[in-house]
């Protein structure tokens, strides 16, 4: 049985990487790609999604999300160190005659779900601005949607923390309160964060494969992944990076990989934390709080 599945993305190097995963994987019946602004602008982000569904065909319309974030975010423009001025490592990404939907990220999430409740899974890889719009729009979001699958935060698990800051990662620090709202609305939600991602390496040798033995696809996946192995090299040492957006999607198609923890999560909206992921345990009694 194939799963209808929406991907949300901010498309950048990794993310492209998970288009790709998602296109190719027999099981999976892409219905949606919507767009949030990330790696890189909105503009850049959706043309980057148009060009890798032109050149992959890949059957899924493009729909325009958020250009901003709802609350405070923790940065101001674009990280062009990590994904490139154009978010796809600075290959060169033409033009092409696909047009994105007339109709909105957020509004297509919710019309997706309306027309076929219980079978659409949503596979957020980005900032969680569009889910939290279209709950906005659609109290009801949560009992329609199958599950969502997100890549974002961190739990100290493996001992990782934070990415951008040393308790939050990049997608939950990009919209804190889109997550929060996301996390608490009784969607069934689960989280792939820097614990699973930072312990998943793809190296350069990989990437060689990738681009002797796997065509075009394989050849794409290679070029633009220069801009981000070197970018991680300046920080680890080693011609390697993390597979982050692919693991969401690793986890939709084989969630017998994962060992997973049934918990609460709240994001931390301001203060020197702002971003941090905070997990509550089931199995311990807090004194204070709604956790
Ligand atoms: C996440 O942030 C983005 O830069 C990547 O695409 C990934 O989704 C990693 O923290
Ligand atoms: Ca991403």
């Amino acid at each position: 049985m194939t799963r209808k599945v929406i991907f949300d993305t901010d498309i950048g190097i990794d993310d492209a990487m998970a288009l790709l995963f998602l296109h190719g994987a027999s099981e999976v019946d892409l219905i949606g790609i919507t767009t949030v602004f990330g790696n890189a602008s909105l503009a850049d982000v959706t043309r980057n999604a148009l060009y890798v569904k032109h050149r992959f065909a890949v059957d899924a319309a493009v729909h325009v999300g958020a250009g901003e974030s709802l609350g405070q975010s923790m940065f101001e423009g674009y990280p062009d160190f990590v994904h490139g001025d154009n978010g796809l490592g600075n290959i060169d990404v033409p033009d092409v005659e696909s047009m994105a939907s007339s109709t909105d990220a957020a509004d297509a999430i919710v019309a997706a779900v309306r027309q076929a409740p219980g079978e659409i899974t949503l596979i957020a890889v980005g900032r969680l601005t569009n889910i939290a719009t279209a709950l906005e729009r659609c109290p009801e979001l949560p009992e329609l949607a199958s599950e969502l699958v997100i890549m974002g935060g961190a739990f100290g698990f493996n001992g990782h923390r934070g990415n951008v800051s040393p308790v939050a990662e990049a997608n939950i620090a990009g919209d804190p309160l889109a997550a929060d709202r996301v996390f608490t609305s009784g969607l069934k939600t689960t989280i792939v964060g820097l614990d699973v991602t930072q312990e998943t390496i793809l190296d350069d040798s990989f990437f060689d494969d990738l681009r002797d033995n796997a065509g075009d696809a394989g050849g794409f996946v290679h070029d633009i992944s220069r801009h981000y192995v070197n970018f991680h090299e300046s920080s680890t040492g080693q011609r390697a990076c993390p597979m982050h957006d692919s693991s969401a999607v690793a986890y939709v198609l084989a969630p017998e990989l994962f060992e997973t923890r049934a918990a609460g999560v709240r994001v931390v909206t301001d203060g020197p934390a702002l971003g941090q992921t905070i997990w509550s345990d089931p199995e311990v009694r807090y004194e204070t709080g709604d956790w």
